[in-house]
């Protein structure tokens, strides 16, 4: 196959002093493609990135630019949130392996059974979902705008939320609602060690805890702030503290550190840290070679049936109107 024969002459070209980056830009002007990168990507893919967000912000920006190919380098149910919203555009992924355990934690069949045991409740869905999830919901919502999703409905109005428990929990939590929440987690924030972290704040005193709400409840306990990976970026530039311990995905840190060069920021760290499963093992499959590759191969390609999109795109529609007034 022409693009496994590429990645040989590629190393060859690369190690013979190719700049891989100036390819990647000469490739997406000649074929109008934008890059969108989730800040859980390697540093070197964020900064080659004609956009960093988080997943509202790279949704709505899927959603809005002139672009013939758009190449998500995040994982794929971002990839296919942009072709739900950009159904005409030719939308790449780096490495379709990029999966998400959270959103394997829910299948359409078991999801469908659930939904019938509650016939009066609306389906309040995260965004970390696969596109036939998404087509059961009413409303989709991201950790950016999942409390002013959930109050956007009547308080007596009966909710179920899926699949992430410990973000469902949280926005119970908040709004004092009662929602019926389906028992899914990902790998990453529950791998957190609340131990480990208390250890650590002994060991630094003077820094906060800043966590994203994926992480379980005690550790959303004993952090100062919590918040998407934008939210959790915003609060790290404007704060006062001059040291941070980051209860998230540690891409994250890239961007705070650019943001804020004097800060210092420590990664929190998980229960097995032979793991090394703060990192997102999906997010960090990307890899320049496989940017260039996928621009230049037009592969892999994410495709999905028609009638799919159209049911899918209502609830993201619904979350950005809410989210955006428009
Ligand atoms: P946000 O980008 O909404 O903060 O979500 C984090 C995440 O888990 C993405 O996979
Ligand atoms: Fe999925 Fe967790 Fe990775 Fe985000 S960090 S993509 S929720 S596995």
């Amino acid at each position: 196959m022409k693009e496994i024969e590429e990645k040989g002459y590629l190393d060859i070209a690369i190690d013979s002093g190719l700049d891989i980056k100036k390819e990647i830009e000469i490739l997406k002007k000649q074929k109008n493609a934008i890059l969108l990168a989730h800040y859980y990507q390697n540093g070197e893919v964020q900064d080659i990135a004609d956009f960093v967000g988080d997943s509202l912000q790279l949704s709505q920006r899927a959603s809005d630019n002139n672009a013939n190919i758009i190449l998500f380098a995040g994982v794929n149910f971002m990839a296919e949130t942009a072709k739900i919203l950009s159904p005409l555009k030719k939308v790449l992924v780096p490495d379709l392996k990029s999966g998400c355990s959270l959103a394997d934690s829910i299948k359409a069949d078991d999801f469908t059974e659930f939904k019938k045991k509650y016939p009066k409740h609306i389906v309040i869905t995260y965004i970390n979902t696969t596109a036939d999830i998404k087509a059961l919901s009413d409303v989709i919502c991201t950790s950016s705008n999942a409390i002013k999703i959930v109050e956007n409905f009547p308080k007596d109005q009966k909710i179920i939320f899926a699949p992430d428990r410990n973000l469902g929990n949280y926005i119970n939590s908040k709004t004092g609602r009662d929602m019926v929440i389906w028992e899914g987690a990902c790998h990453v924030h529950e791998q957190f060690s609340v131990e480990k972290i208390i250890e650590l704040k002994k060991e630094n005193p003077d820094a906060k805890i800043i966590s994203h709400p994926e992480c379980q409840k005690p550790v959303l306990i004993i952090s100062d702030f919590i918040g998407s990976t934008a939210a959790l970026l915003e609060y790290s530039s404007k704060d006062s503290s001059k040291k941070y311990i980051i209860a998230t995905e540690s891409g994250i840190i890239h961007q705070m550190q650019k943001s804020s060069p004097s800060k210092i920021f420590i990664p929190a760290p998980p229960l097995d840290s032979t793991c090394g499963c703060n990192d997102c093992n999906f997010m960090k499959l990307t890899t320049l070679k496989k940017i260039y590759i996928a621009l230049k191969y037009e592969q892999p390609e994410i495709v999905l049936p028609e009638e799919l999109i159209k049911k899918a795109e209502k609830p993201i529609k619904r979350m950005l109107e809410i989210s955006y007034g428009k």
